[in-house]
């Protein structure tokens, strides 16, 4: 394949679609060009297992914003979905960033779109936008302050308490914060697929079944399975609850990823994923389908050709920037 035809494919696909020698070493190869590009290979806890343990870090949406804050390698390959590496890119604006696959997007960040938040914060002249990171350079550019939910909690308590506040797009993350700092937020009508799906009766079944377990689960969850939960949490947060209880069983509902580094942290745990409406899947667990668009195959290509770049245009990236430092001060 020549690098034309290479290059239709990732316009086509999202990702360069790039025969690879099959007696390659792939992860000798990965580690060889990280090396030689001076790469820094940024994964969220929802990736694989064989690319988290590849990873230079693994973390959750804020902890991945901190270090690629930091980072002082020449290029960062984001292993995740595509508003963490625009974020990256916001933050690097003269590194390469590079997204294995430009078709891992969120249903969070879909659910916003540029011109009806634009329309819906005209209609509310008086409110301050806290958005969650979960969102497009577009509309973080529209936003006061950025969080994730790691720290939602103690950027919704930084505003006044005389101050309006618009919170989007996760109308689920916004519900749990109403009822957590008794500030009444208007709310956008976004949702993560992913952590809405999880069944009320299959988890009471397995609470049953597992009566000492503790559930746990991601604030992105409808409101009537946070009523259930014993910890609701960020995925870092569900990974030092389930490390510093003293139980022994967990119910976990977030995406199945997570269960690789929570095994890693307290193997002697039983860790049962909480398993969504419609579980056809082998695992009876919740995967989402943006963050397993990346492959090794995927992120070797990215890294021979530096290929796929996100781009953010200048102007964009200086207005979206001041909602993410904002949410890094605070933080
Ligand atoms: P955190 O990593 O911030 O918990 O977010 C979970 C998520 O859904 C990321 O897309
Ligand atoms: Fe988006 Fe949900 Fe997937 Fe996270 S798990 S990337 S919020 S769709």
């Amino acid at each position: 394949m020549n690098k034309e035809q290479a290059l239709k494919s990732l316009h086509e696909k999202g990702y360069l679609d790039i025969p690879i020698d099959k007696n390659i070493d792939l992860i000798a190869e990965i580690n060889r060009l990280r090396k030689e590009k001076n790469v820094v290979i940024l994964a969220h806890y929802y990736q694989v297992a064989e690319i988290q343990d590849l990873a230079d870090f693994v973390g959750d949406s804020l902890a991945l914003a901190q270090k690629a804050a930091k980072t002082e390698a020449d290029m960062i390959l984001f292993a995740g979905v595509h508003f963490m590496a625009e974020t990256a890119k916001i933050l690097n604006p003269d590194k390469k960033v590079l997204l294995p696959d430009l078709l891992a997007g969120c249903s969070l960040a879909e659910s916003a779109p540029k011109e009806e938040f634009e329309t819906f914060k005209k209609e509310h002249p008086d409110h301050i936008v806290i958005s969650y990171v979960n969102t497009s350079a577009d509309i973080k550019a529209l936003t006061d302050i950025v969080c994730t939910s790691s720290n939602a909690e103690k950027i919704v308590n930084s505003i006044p308490k005389n101050q309006k506040i618009i919170f989007a797009p996760d109308r689920n993350l916004g519900s749990y914060l109403i009822k957590k700092t008794g500030r009444d937020m208007l709310l956008w009508n976004g949702a993560c697929t992913v952590h809405e799906e999880f069944s009320l009766e299959k988890i009471k079944a397995l609470q049953k079944q597992y009566p000492k377990a503790k559930f746990i689960a991601h604030p992105e969850s409808r409101d009537y399975i946070l009523d259930l939960a014993d910890y609701i949490g960020s995925t870092s947060g569900l990974l030092n609850y389930v490390k510093n209880s003293d139980a022994q069983e967990f119910i976990v509902a977030t995406e199945s990823g997570i269960l690789h580094k929570m095994t890693q942290i307290a193997p002697d745990k039983t860790l049962i994923p909480a398993p969504p409406v419609d579980d056809d899947n082998a695992c009876a667990c919740t995967e989402c389908p943006y963050m397993k668009r990346n492959t090794l195959e995927k992120i070797y290509l990215a890294l021979k050709y530096e290929l796929p770049e996100v781009k953010v245009e200048k102007e964009l990236a200086e207005k979206a920037l001041v909602s993410i430092q904002r949410m890094l001060e605070l933080s």
